[in-house]
């Protein structure tokens, strides 16, 4: 079996496809409506060329990078992404050991729907450096409860997602009447499963629909530092006016995403609006990218249009699903491997030789 193992991140989407229930291989792999964006943030990367530097001395490649005074060996890092234990009964857990064990960061989201292990499971786990996902909730008291908690158990920081005042319509989850695992970190704060009635569409909608805030506002921003001092990432950010408002709000961090096409669809593909942000930031704060990552060549062109450092979503949820930890970390660990190769044949040694000047985007004149 060892020795058929995939070579790529689409082998593994396929393992994954084989081994889940449909509707849970839906629920990963879906994105909203027409699924437009889905499609285009893999496919904006393919239009997207390198330009190679030839007869560098390359034998010796240095990958790492620092994000937010933390050192890492490599700028790909695991995105949040809920509810692991549809992939594997270890679920999270297994995710980070897989994580930890490739000295990447974790994220560990708890969207109450999402994370299927306890967070204090999962940091007595393995030892990693765990930013935390939160989503800030009608019930703001639940919200500060989960940032107390995770400062409690030593995450970094906090990503506060704000792509999702209301839920993305995911239309496959709705015909398949998506069911989701409990969420035991919201055990005590608030209710989820069986008292959600049962009309039509999917639990995580009608969940959504109860307790995210569609109020929320860039004062929430504010709220957030005042009760963390924990720095703060936010998620979901594709325009320049945003960025800048990121910046002003005091954020430690930008993450340009969409969601992984899963919130507004035809909103840009995450590459395409990582530009303007990063001319926006203007190098006051690092500025992250995720959507559609499926290459280490894709690392190399995140890197080369300014991104400090990336993170894949379904990639590592493949790997998990496929074969347990064992598939998560290769499929991290595989991505390091391109990315490391796309950085020795395009003559750049370290991160900070990745320059502008190695890639040709379709706004670039041949
Ligand atoms: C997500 N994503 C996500 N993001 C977030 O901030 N909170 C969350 O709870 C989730 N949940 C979630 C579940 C699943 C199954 C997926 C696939 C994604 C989005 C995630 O963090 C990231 O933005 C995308 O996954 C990146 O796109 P790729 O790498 O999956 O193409």
């Amino acid at each position: 079996m060892e020795h058929n193992l995939p070579v790529n991140v689409r082998e593994y989407q396929e393992l994954a496809k084989k081994a889940l229930p449909k509707m849970h291989y839906d629920y990963i792999n879906g994105g909203a409506e027409d699924e437009y964006t889905l499609r285009e943030n893999i496919a904006a990367y393919g239009r997207i060329m390198l330009r190679p530097r030839v007869l560098v001395d390359v034998s010796k490649i240095d990958m790492s990078t620092n994000l937010l005074g933390y050192d890492i060996p490599s700028p790909i890092i695991v995105a949040p992404t809920g509810a692991h234990k549809l992939a594997n009964p270890e679920g999270e857990v297994a995710t980070s050991r897989a994580a930890a064990a490739c000295n990447t960061i974790m994220h560990i989201q708890v969207l109450s729907f999402g994370s299927s292990c306890k967070i204090q499971e999962v940091a007595a786990s393995c030892d990693a450096i765990r930013f935390f996902q939160l989503y800030i909730y009608k019930r703001r008291d639940v919200s500060a409860t989960l940032v107390r908690r995770a400062e409690s158990l030593g995450f970094k920081a906090i990503v506060l997602t704000v792509d999702t005042p209301v839920l993305g319509r995911r239309e496959a989850d709705i015909r398949n009447k998506m069911v989701f695992p409990p969420s035991p970190n919201l055990e005590g704060l608030m209710s989820f499963n069986d008292d959600l009635g049962t009309g039509g569409g999917s639990k995580l909608e009608r969940f959504a629909s109860e307790t995210l805030d569609p109020s929320l506002s860039w004062k929430d921003v504010e709220w957030l530092k005042s009760i963390t001092s924990l720095p703060i990432l936010l998620k979901g950010v594709v325009t320049a006016e945003d960025a800048r408002k990121a910046v002003e709000a005091g954020v430690a961090g930008v993450i340009v995403s969409n969601h992984g096409g899963r919130q507004l669809d035809y909103a840009p593909p995450a590459i395409a609006a990582l530009e303007e942000v990063v001319k926006a930031v203007a190098g006051a704060v690092p500025v992250l990218v995720d959507g559609g990552i499926r290459r280490g060549t894709d690392v190399f062109k995140a890197l080369a249009l300014g991104a400090k450092a990336v993170m894949v979503g379904r990639p590592v949820f493949y790997g998990l699903a496929a074969r347990g930890e064992a598939g998560a970390k290769h499929v991290i660990e595989m991505l390091n491997k391109e990315l490391e190769l796309a950085m020795a044949l395009c003559g750049c040694r370290s991160v900070a030789e990745v320059t502008r000047r190695h890639v040709l985007t379709e706004g670039d004149r041949f």
